[in-house]
């Protein structure tokens, strides 16, 4: 539709799982392939939007989020980045990370700019930048163990460079960013006089002893890091699409002039009800280190090429060694066994690079995801 839709938005790919999806859904297929937590939130959470909407909270909440959530979520993120985090001046609420990793691409970046980000990335990414009107650089993360490779990442700044996005617990790989590599990102940061977009969505999922350290706890990355936080993983909440951003006062005012153009915030009532849940334990990796200790096992024992994850939902598994590329492999078990998995295409930029890996979660109901591995082994033993 030339002329119809801007050169923008018309770059942007349509998103790589939804053909495979729609196969999916006509087989009734098994779906390991998408992150989706089988409980709802904590039931007060519940209780509370419901009593919201039936005490007339119908209209718009405050656009900064409702004071009391972002008292919450100040709380809670304070102590691991050793930060007293001022909710009136530093937290913004959103709706879900995704709008939050928008809106500090669109407060940072000016059409033209380069954003660097680690590639294999979360799929949705690249699109987001573009739609800022930036250019995508994906550096490469390195074997073994998906490592930043800091002088990669050097060799990609140019003087159009505005940020580096990063993941950490990184969605796909289950990587989670040591505290050297962090200090170098930010060292990096303020070497070239960038921001740093820290996506943190999976923090509270670490396994084993890894530890989450945010670019924002170094003294020198406080003032140029945006932390992009949500509620859908440890509140079980996808779908209430809650999120956050933090970042210091001046680059808060910023995010806050976009999201009061975009979206003016999100819903009133559940912001009423995820406020409520402070008391409430969090979903964390604890509830999960089983799943992904027997997931990546299995998947190992399958053949597949797998570092195990030391973080986050996924594990990302090589298939090389089975003699499938990713795109034939996830057609060829969405429709032959009836099992949804994420070709790797989806989260690297280089395509060859793509077809070595499927990614799986370990997050979805463990009977299903044992059917669906058992068919998988049944599959490559034909
Ligand atoms: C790395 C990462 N960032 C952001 C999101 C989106 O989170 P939200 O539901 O809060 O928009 C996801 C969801 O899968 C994710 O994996």
């Amino acid at each position: 539709m030339p002329g119809l839709v801007s050169a923008r938005a018309g770059r942007v790919a349509p998103m790589e799982l939804a053909d495979l999806m729609r196969v999916a859904q006509e087989a009734n297929a098994i779906d390991i392939a998408l992150g989706i937590p089988q409980q709802g939130p904590p039931p007060s959470a519940v209780l509370a939007a419901v009593g919201a909407l039936q005490d007339g909270r119908h209209q718009y909440a405050p656009p900064a989020g409702l004071p009391e959530l972002r008292r919450m979520i100040a709380e809670r993120a304070g102590p691991i980045r050793q930060w007293d985090i001022n909710p009136d001046t530093e937290v913004t609420i959103t709706c879900g990370a995704t709008e939050a990793a928008m809106m500090a691409l669109l407060a940072t970046t000016d059409p033209g700019d380069e954003v660097v980000l680690l590639e294999p990335y979360f799929d949705v990414f690249p699109g987001m930048i573009e739609l800022a009107g930036a250019v995508p650089k994906p550096v490469g993360l390195s074997q073994p163990g998906w490592r930043l490779d800091i002088a990669r990442v050097e060799q990609a700044i140019t003087p159009r460079t505005r940020a580096i996005l990063v993941n950490s617990p990184n969605n796909p790989t289950g990587q989670v960013l040591r505290r050297d590599e962090v200090l170098r990102l930010v060292e990096l940061c303020v070497r070239h006089d960038l921001v740093c977009i820290a996506d943190e969505v999976y923090e509270q999922f670490l396994y084993h002893d890894s530890t989450h350290i945010s670019p924002s706890a170094m003294a020198s990355g406080r003032n140029r890091t945006i932390v992009v936080g949500s509620l859908s993983k440890s509140l079980r909440m996808t779908g209430w699409r809650l999120g956050y951003c933090i970042a210091q006062p001046e680059l808060t005012a910023v995010l806050r002039s976009v999201h009061e153009r975009t979206t003016v915030g999100t819903s009133h009532a559940l912001q009423a009800g995820a406020a409520a849940s402070l008391s409430e334990e969090l979903y964390t990796g604890r509830a999960l280190q089983h799943r992904r200790d027997a997931v990546t096992k299995r998947l190992a024992d399958l053949g597949f090429d797998v570092t195990p994850p030391d973080g986050g939902w996924f594990v990302l598994a090589g298939t090389e060694t089975l003699g499938f590329g990713a795109t034939e492999l996830a057609r060829r078990l969405v429709s032959e066994i009836g099992v949804l998995v994420a070709p790797g295409t989806a989260f690297f930029t280089d395509r060859a690079e793509g077809e070595r890996w499927i990614r799986v979660t370990f997050a979805r109901d463990p009977g299903a995801t044992d059917e669906a591995l058992d068919r998988i082994g049944r599959f490559l033993s034909r």
